[in-house]
């Protein structure tokens, strides 16, 4: 019998209504469009507007609308892996809340908290359910609302973060196509520059929290960027070297969507040209978990069986890394 791998059989994305100008930031903060256009490359993003909704309610749009390109009933979902860093709720799973407004009812499923890189590891994991027959139907959703912890009066963090969710579902297939290849990273060192400082265990909420406010991204950019930037090229390059990928061989890369400069450079680094590279930066700036399911969203009709992807991303953690999966249809 033939491998079997784990194949993205359907994709679709979600993004909330509400569009966030530069120019609106600029009467919120001490910033300009042409800042955060030159260094982020971010003209606009989405905000989820609506008293008590969360993530959740993002992916339930994306996730039906998956179902019905796919022709199946949430009922067929086995697991479902949530991709995300800002859960409805701290528990339980937005993996189980959103499996009950989906109507998942056979599905059992988890929260992934790996920052920018969480789609990246979900669907690498979400893959080997499928390649030991664990299971046939496997959905991986990468999705935030990122303006649920983002400080409105910070400029250096608010001009980059947005809300937008994505899903696909993982499949097996006997013919050579879904993933390939992947590799996974992590330096727990490197929380300091990129964190959330309080309502975890180690610092619950409480007044002073708030009145500080310690519930929204901490990012030292500078520090992050320079991990990102080697990170993110490195781990591309090595999963097309160990995979005897040339950079003819590649048909897309779909990078994480945090800031141009990172995008330009790990496609320099691989020899890919703009053409193969998926860009939205500029319309939903960094939507954390959301950025390459959204890509793989808005390119799904360019795509052909065969074309070799790499996925690549880098995060808060420090997280990163890489897949090279074969589109399946
Ligand atoms: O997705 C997860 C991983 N995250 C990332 O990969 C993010 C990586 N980091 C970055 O993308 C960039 O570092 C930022 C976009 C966050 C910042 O860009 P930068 O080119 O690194 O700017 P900087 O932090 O070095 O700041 C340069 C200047 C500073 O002023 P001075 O000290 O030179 O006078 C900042 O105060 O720009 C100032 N500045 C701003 N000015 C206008 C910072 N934010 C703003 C702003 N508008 N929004």
């Amino acid at each position: 019998m033939s491998k079997i791998h784990a194949a993205i059989t359907a994709v679709n994305g979600y993004v909330p209504e509400y569009v966030l100008t530069n120019k609106e930031l600029e009467s919120i903060v001490d910033t300009t469009d042409e800042w955060i256009t030159s260094r982020t490359g971010i003209k606009e993003r989405r905000i989820l507007k609506g008293e008590g909704l969360g993530t959740s309610d993002m992916a339930v749009h994306a996730v039906n609308g998956l179902l019905k390109k796919r022709g199946i009933t949430a009922d067929e979902i086995e697991l479902i892996i949530f991709c995300t860093t800002t859960p409805d709720l701290p528990f339980p799973a937005s993996a189980n809340i959103l499996a009950d407004k989906i109507g998942a009812k056979n599905a059992w499923g988890y929260d992934l908290q790996a920052a920018c890189s969480g789609f990246i590891y979900g669907v690498s994991t979400g893959a080997q359910f499928i390649e030991s027959g664990k299971h046939k139907k496997v959905l991986v959703v990468g999705g935030d609302k990122m303006s649920s912890i983002i400080n409105y009066q910070d400029r250096t963090t608010c001009i980059i973060f947005g809300d937008g969710c994505g899903a696909v579902l993982l499949e097996p297939n006997e013919e050579g196509y879904g993933v390939m290849d992947s590799i996974l990273r992590s330096d727990g060192s490197g929380r300091q520059f990129l964190h959330q400082k309080a309502g975890g265990s180690a610092r619950p909420a409480s007044h002073e929290t708030v009145d500080n406010n310690e519930h929204s991204v901490y990012q030292e950019g500078q520090a992050v960027f320079k991990f990102a930037v080697t990170n993110m090229a490195d781990v591309a390059a090595e999963i097309m070297d160990r995979n005897n990928l040339t950079s003819d061989d590649v048909t897309w890369l779909v990078p994480h969507q945090a800031n141009k400069r990172i995008i330009d450079a790990t496609a320099s680094r691989m020899g890919v040209g703009s053409e193969k590279v998926m860009i939205n930066i500029q319309r939903y700036g960094n939507t954390t978990n959301g950025t390459i399911p959204l890509c793989l969203w808005e390119w799904e009709s360019q795509l052909k069986k065969g074309d070799n992807i790499i996925l690549a991303a880098f995060g808060g953690g420090f997280t990163w890394g890489s897949v090279y999966l074969k589109w399946a249809y």
